[in-house]
């Protein structure tokens, strides 16, 4: 079975573009974006490393550390550094998990054998400094990754676990938020603001 929400992310040991990590000690005490892409020298994995790259200080904010996987060697990866770098316009400055083995994609469900081949597919898992998986997202092989979308989410999980609320469709940092359904409506006006009672279960309030 794979890996759900609320599971504790699995830890491995592995060989890094940033040298052996075990990934439990690697991530100790921040949130972690773990995600794989097919191949190396590939034009979207090549874009979307860039990004990832380029986002270093978002990521960072928000207590995130960012880590690859594909089935390549570490050689391989040290050789494509520099075009992520170049596409993303920052040197690459977080850790690509060289995984000939397929022990980690595997362990993490990320070769989908009907997608064509041995390679990993686009999943993403967000995981929590407690290590457990908050998130997970696959995306085929030929689409490349929204990660305004990843940072997003984020921002909504560490919202939602910081006050009793959740994020409605469509939520973006500085929105309104839904007042959590375990609170009375009495509740809901006595802590939060500008309470909108759209429906007995649906109450908006100002972000805490
Ligand atoms: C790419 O990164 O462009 C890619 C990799 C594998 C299959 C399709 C596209």
């Amino acid at each position: 079975m794979g890996l759900r929400l609320g599971d504790e992310a699995p830890n491995f040991t592995a060989v890094t573009t940033e040298g052996e990590i075990s990934f439990h000690d690697w991530k100790q005490g921040s949130w972690a974006v773990f995600f794989s892409h097919p191949a190396d020298f590939t034009p979207v994995c090549t874009t979307e490393l860039g990004r990832t790259a380029a986002l270093k200080g978002e990521f960072e904010k928000r207590n995130v550390k960012a880590i690859a996987v594909s089935v390549d060697s570490v050689e391989d990866h040290h050789g494509w550094a520099p075009d992520i770098g170049e596409v993303g316009g920052t040197d690459l400055n977080f850790p690509i998990i060289a995984d000939p083995d397929r022990k980690v994609s595997e362990l993490y469900d990320m070769i989908h054998p009907g997608e064509g081949d041995t390679s990993t597919v686009r999943s993403v898992f967000i995981i929590d400094p407690n290590n457990k998986i908050r998130l997970t997202l696959t995306y085929p092989k030929s689409v490349g990754r929204n990660f305004n979308e990843i940072l997003r989410v984020i921002d909504a999980l560490q919202a939602t676990d910081a006050n009793p609320i959740a994020t409605p469709a469509d939520w973006a940092p500085g929105d309104r938020v839904i007042a959590a359904p375990t609170l009375s409506t009495e509740e809901v006006q006595e802590r939060f603001q500008n309470v909108e009672v759209r429906k007995p279960y649906l109450r908006f309030v100002d972000a805490p």
